[in-house]
């Protein structure tokens, strides 16, 4: 049975449309290109430690939930649709309002969600009054990810768009008292493609479908970034950057923000 089958409506302020409206394009192929990563994965379930009941804000497909979540609340229903079978029962709903109970499960988890959020506060309120015990997100450092060469040499207005729309590290501690962060590293051959996660194979970029899965391309116009993926394509990346062909990961700026309550 698919996601879908699974799905309540609920109706949530104004600011759902417009977060819809993208995921409702990105997520048409996003099953393909934002497979989740298993060394990811084992990061995030450590991260959420003996949670024996987890709630998956901004859930999308489903995307590193472990066995035991217990609910999905998301509120594109293209992403609701492609959770696959088997999966937690998916709420349509918005982080900043959540029609659930306090104290709903051990743990919420927000996946590289908070940068879609209208409202933060209000988001993050609700991750802290579902969850009783731990709140995982994760997000990335843009002051890290700024100098990742994707954004640096090739498309700084991309660059300046997230910087618009990223949530400062600081920013999530300050709203999560206690919390701790922990770098998350990318490996070089990760399944998932996030922004950054092409670092070691640059013509991944060139690719549509792959730029397809990223917010940063989707909300960008095309005529913008044409200039700077015509000069990726010139072959001198290698030249450039030869020193990163045998790392094996990478921080680009991911990290985990991990709250005990
Ligand atoms: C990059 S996807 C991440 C999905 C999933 N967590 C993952 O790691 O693959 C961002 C998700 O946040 C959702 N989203 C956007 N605005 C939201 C909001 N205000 N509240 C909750 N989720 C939201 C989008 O619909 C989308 O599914």
């Amino acid at each position: 049975m698919n996601g879908a089958a699974h799905t309540a409506v609920v109706s949530g302020p104004v600011g759902i449309l417009s977060e819809v409206t993208t995921y409702d394009a990105i997520g048409a192929t996003y099953r393909q290109t934002r497979r989740p990563d298993p060394r990811i994965a084992a990061q995030i379930h450590a991260a959420l430690g003996d949670a024996a009941t987890v709630i998956n804000v901004g859930a999308g497909t489903g995307s590193y939930e472990p066995p035991h979540t217990v609910l999905a609340v998301e509120p594109s229903p293209m992403m609701i649709a492609q959770r696959p079978a088997g999966s937690a029962r998916a709420l349509r709903a918005i982080a900043e309002a959540i029609p659930l109970a306090d104290d709903s499960a051990d743990a919420a988890m927000a996946l590289l969600t908070v940068h879609h959020w209208s409202d933060l506060e209000a988001g993050i309120g609700e991750l802290l009054r579902i969850a009783r015990r731990r709140v995982v997100i994760l997000t990335w450092d843009q002051t890290v990810q700024r100098g990742f060469w994707l954004l640096d040499e090739y498309l700084p207005e991309v660059a300046a768009f997230d910087d618009t729309r990223a949530v400062a590290i600081d920013r999530l501690t300050a709203l999560l008292p206690g919390a701790r962060t922990e770098t998350v590293p990318v490996p070089h051959d990760c399944t998932d493609g996030f922004g950054a996660a092409f670092w070691r194979r640059p013509e991944a970029y060139l690719d549509p479908e792959v730029r397809a899965g990223m917010s940063m391309f989707d909300m960008t116009d095309e005529a913008v970034t044409r200039p700077g993926l015509a000069r990726l394509s010139d072959g001198r990346w290698h030249e450039r950057h030869a020193d990163l062909l045998d790392r094996a990961s990478l921080d680009v700026g991911y990290h985990l923000v991990i709250a005990d309550l």
